[in-house]
């Protein structure tokens, strides 16, 4: 199902561009009281009741794969600040009239890559036009540290702290670790990274609608995504809502047989710019999952592995260079079935969340695979499939057994649900 290896080229012409290209830019210039350090901060929110950050994900934060040179998510990651700190840069510089008396040698892409992943409310969703009763607001979908704090769950939960610092000669790009309650699956992990990007126009008198602004936009995504996979990948533009952009697009990519949603992007809210004191300004921005892209370009089949200590995974990778991943084990997977009473307070990702820290991570996907209403009871059945699986070493049925029987103790005794 994966793509096989098609490595990135860059052309002579760009090239040339990658000298020119400015340092990162400090993130304490934009939020000083926003760094990586005050992680240490979670202890601090551990006895709130809105607090609900499982252990696992907690053992995740600041470990910052994509700062990590060598690991795939930080070669996927550097390929894409290349592309537009060399491509895109040189759209960028060509685009300007030559009556433009700026220099252009200040025109820079200035990259956010160490902004803490602990954020609030209002930066996460009300800044970003969220409505009130947005699913993704649910504790059910999102790890809360009290009522107004919590993992950010998208990496443009900073993009209108960064708006008002970017000069019409500067594109932002934002990459980060980001933190969403999901469901079991090779491709879903509850704590995975995204690239965030904005690009501001001056708007002109020349400039009455949008249509100026997608073009860009989707130039420079088609350009992205031919640098990083080829010049014949099969692309195609869905249209998308987010509270965030109007109008709103999804680009797909045709990835062995399947078409695999890869972004979201849009031309940016002007309320958004306006709050920002940006009213006078338009922009587009689009975010990126990191992982969906560098599983494709690496054939990396299970999302797990990212967060392998393996030396046997570990050390396969080459710096800046996508390589295809090779397989160190191949264990076979086996299921175990568990079926329980619902009620009404029980929510799926509850239960999803009690599977990966019971199993260790041995669980490698879940599915539901019956439900049941009882004729006189009403009351609701659920069935899962827990498929199980090592990366790295075989599990005996004695093993699964052992974390079978934990989990259904462990089940009835957080979710105070009813085995059948
Ligand atoms: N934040 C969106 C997501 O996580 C992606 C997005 C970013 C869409 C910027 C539009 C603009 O899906």
């Amino acid at each position: 199902m994966l793509l096989p290896r098609l490595g990135p080229s860059l052309g002579p012409g760009l090239r040339r561009f990658l000298h020119t290209v400015k340092p990162h830019a400090v993130d304490s210039e934009i939020n000083p009281a926003s760094l990586s350090s005050d992680l240490s901060l979670v202890d601090t929110y551990r006895s709130h009741p809105c607090f609900n950050l499982s252990s696992l994900v907690e053992s995740k934060l600041g470990k910052n794969l994509h700062l990590l040179s060598g690991h795939p998510i930080h070669t996927v990651s550097y390929l894409i600040q290349k592309y537009f700190k060399t491509a895109h840069l040189e759209r960028m510089r060509q685009a300007l009239s030559a009556d433009e008396s700026i220099n252009k040698a200040d025109i820079c892409v200035k990259c956010f890559d160490r902004l803490s992943p602990i954020v609030t409310k209002f930066q996460n969703f009300d800044n970003l036009l969220f409505p009130l009763d947005h699913i993704s607001r649910n504790p059910t979908d999102t790890y809360y540290l009290d009522d107004t704090h919590m993992l950010r769950c998208h990496t443009t939960a900073h993009q209108s702290q960064i708006i008002p610092t970017l000069s019409h000669r500067e594109l932002a790009l934002i990459v980060g670790d980001v933190y969403r309650r999901d469901t079991i699956d090779h491709c879903h992990y509850p704590v995975f990274h995204q690239l965030d990007a904005v690009r501001l126009f001056d708007q002109r008198p020349d400039m009455s609608d949008d249509g100026y602004i997608v073009q860009d936009l989707k130039e420079a995504l088609d350009g992205m995504i031919r640098y990083l996979f080829s010049d014949s990948v099969k692309i195609r533009w869905v249209d998308a809502y987010f509270p965030f952009t109007h109008p709103s697009f999804e680009m797909e990519i045709f990835v062995n047989g399947n078409w695999l949603e890869i972004l979201g992007c849009g031309v940016i809210h002007p309320l958004i710019l306006s709050q920002t004191g940006c009213k006078y300004r338009r922009g587009w921005a689009f975010g990126i999952g990191l992982e969906r892209i560098t599983m494709s370009l690496f054939n990396i089949p299970d999302i797990r592995l990212f967060w392998s200590e393996d030396p046997r995974f570990k050390s396969q990778f080459v710096p800046e260079k996508v390589t295809p991943f090779k397989p160190f084990s191949n264990q076979p997977s086996c299921f175990k079935d568990i079926s329980f009473w619902i009620h009404d307070s029980y929510q799926s990702n509850d239960l999803f969340e009690i599977i990966r820290q019971e199993t260790n991570e041995m669980a490698e996907a879940v599915t539901l695979i019956d439900t049941f209403r009882h004729p006189v009871t009403q009351r609701e059945s659920h069935c899962y499939r827990i498929h199980y699986r090592s990366m790295h070493s075989t599990l005996t049925n004695e093993q699964v057994d052992e974390l079978q029987n934990n989990l259904r103790q462990q089940i009835v005794e957080k979710l105070k649900v009813e085995l059948r």
